[in-house]
C-alpha cells in the first residue's frame, strides 16, 4: 500500500522544509541582529579605546664634536588616554625607538602604569643616547640641520593597554606610534606636529 506522503498532492509542502525554512529565517536574523549589535558597539566603544599621543618634547642636548661623536638628549611627553568612562586601562610594555636618519639613538621606555576612568596621564620619557660614532655623511647632515635650525628625529613604537571587564575578562588594544619629531636645532624647542596612535 503506498504512503500518504508519495501519493499526496505535488503541492503539498512537507513540514520538514517548513521547519528548515524557519530554522533559516531565524539564522539570518540573529545574524544580522548580531551585526547591528556589533557596529553600535563600535560606535559606541571606538571614540574610547585607549591611545597614546606625543603632546610635547624638547631637545635638552645636542652635541656633535669634530670626530663625528653625536651625543643627544630628547625629553618626549606621551600622553596615554582612556576614554572608558567604566573601566580603568592598564598600559604596559610600553616602548619607543628614537632614531635619526634610520640610525637608533635611543630606547624610550616604561613600567606598567594604570589610567583612571576618562582620564590620561602623561608620561616624561627622558631618552640619553650613548655617545653615537656618525660617518662624514651623516655628521654633515647633522651639521646641516643645525645651519638650518631645524633637526628631525623619527619616534617608532607603541604599547599594549587593557580594559578589564568583570573579574576574569578584559579586552586588549595595542596603540602604535610612528611619527617625526621636528625640533629647533638651536634652542631645541619643539615644533609640534600630529603623533598619535588614534585612528582618524
Ligand atoms: C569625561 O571627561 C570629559 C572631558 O575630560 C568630560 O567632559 C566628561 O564629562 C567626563 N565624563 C564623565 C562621566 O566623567
Ligand atoms: C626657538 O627658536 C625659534 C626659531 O628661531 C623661535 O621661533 C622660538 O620661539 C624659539 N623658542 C624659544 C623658547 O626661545
Amino acid at each position: 500500500m503506498p504512503s500518504k506522503f508519495s501519493s499526496g498532492p505535488e503541492k503539498r509542502t512537507s513540514p520538514l522544509v517548513w521547519f528548515a525554512a524557519i530554522i533559516c529565517t531565524i539564522l539570518t536574523l540573529a545574524v544580522i541582529i548580531a551585526g547591528i549589535v556589533t557596529f553600535i558597539g563600535y560606535l559606541v566603544i571606538h571614540p574610547r579605546v585607549p591611545f597614546v599621543s606625543v603632546v610635547g618634547a624638547s631637545l635638552d642636548r645636542l652635541l656633535i664634536d669634530y670626530a663625528g661623536i653625536l651625543e643627544i638628549q630628547v625629553t618626549v611627553v606621551i600622553r596615554a588616554h582612556n576614554g572608558n568612562e567604566n573601566a580603568h586601562a592598564s598600559f604596559s610594555e610600553s616602548s619607543y625607538f628614537l632614531s635619526l636618519d634610520g640610525k637608533n639613538l635611543a630606547q624610550l621606555v616604561a613600567g606598567p602604569f594604570e589610567v583612571s576612568k576618562n582620564n590620561s596621564v602623561d608620561f616624561n620619557y627622558v631618552a640619553v643616547s650613548k655617545p653615537i660614532p656618525l660617518d662624514p655623511e651623516e655628521a654633515e647632515d647633522v651639521d646641516l640641520s643645525i645651519k638650518n635650525d631645524r633637526i628631525t628625529f623619527d619616534l617608532k613604537g607603541g604599547t599594549k593597554a587593557r580594559w578589564r571587564v568583570g573579574p576574569l575578562g578584559s579586552v586588549r588594544f595595542s596603540c602604535n606610534l610612528n611619527c617625526q619629531l621636528h625640533f629647533h636645532a638651536l634652542n631645541g624647542t619643539y615644533i609640534p606636529s600630529r603623533c598619535t596612535s588614534k585612528a582618524k
